[in-house]
């Protein structure tokens, strides 16, 4: 399975940014997708046009339609021209309230879409310090993991929260142990080969730690916010993924 690579542009950008932004990204080689908010989702789609990299968005509602008023369908999501959606992630699961159940009938929405939905799952720094990151995370996974998901339509994050945004990441010790233990538990629900299987890191990843974090077994590739909104910073991240697996 190739490295996947997935920038979340979190609440940022203009039109004109967001363009020159995903034209700087166009011409990147690997598995890259790019979710912009959803206001730049045409800018984004009209400039990856003849490029492999794929567009997603950061998140939708699980109805298809109906009176939602200020949310986005996985099937407009579809439609706007995104194969992804990141869901459940933890600005939402904090700021919003989502809970497991809402991320598991988002992603079956997502899948019936045919969207591919990025599960986003990872323990707070109160839940590390208390011993409790690999029960949290298999809580939110089992809970969050719709019947819908399987290796071949779903991706897992593994986003400690306090990693996001801060410069602090786990050891590289600790990142393959819960790796390792999404996998177990995925291998178990999905009776499939733990190859098969895709469990992206997030939280903290730039062009300068990205190789040896893409190196570690069992992180099939990486969840990047702020260092994707810099083309150099995210290409250098995306050229590491050679470098992991040289
Ligand atoms: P960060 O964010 O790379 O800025 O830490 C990651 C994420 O929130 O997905």
């Amino acid at each position: 399975m190739r490295t996947l690579i997935i920038g979340n542009w979190k609440m940022h950008g203009s039109r004109a940014s967001a363009g020159a932004l995903a034209e700087a990204c166009a011409g990147l080689l690997g598995h890259v997708v790019l979710c912009p908010p959803f206001t730049l989702l045409d800018v984004v789609a009209q400039a990856l046009k003849s490029s492999s990299v794929a567009l997603g968005a950061q998140d939708c509602h699980f109805a298809a339609q109906g009176a939602f008023t200020g949310d986005i369908s996985a099937e407009m999501l579809k439609d706007a021209g995104c194969a992804y959606v990141i869901l459940g992630h933890s600005e939402r699961r904090g700021g919003w309230g989502e809970t497991d159940a809402m991320v598991g009938m988002k992603a079956t929405a997502a899948i019936e879409a045919g969207l591919i939905p990025v599960i986003c799952i990872g323990e707070t720094l109160e839940e590390k310090d208390a011993g409790k990151t690999l029960a949290r995370v298999e809580s939110q996974l089992r809970q969050s993991l719709p019947a819908a998901a399987m290796a071949e339509n779903t991706v897992i994050a593994y986003e400690p929260v306090w990693a996001i945004g801060t410069g602090r990441t786990p050891t590289l010790e600790d990142i393959k142990t819960v790796h390792q233990h999404i996998l177990d538990i995925l291998v178990g629900i999905w009776h499939c080969s733990p190859a098969h299987c895709r469990v992206l890191y997030g939280g903290s990843v730039k062009a300068a730690n990205a190789g040896e974090i893409l190196a570690v077994p069992g992180v099939g590739g990486a969840l990047v916010g702020g260092a994707s909104l810099d083309a150099g910073e995210f290409a250098g991240i995306v050229s590491s993924v050679k470098v992991a697996h040289a």
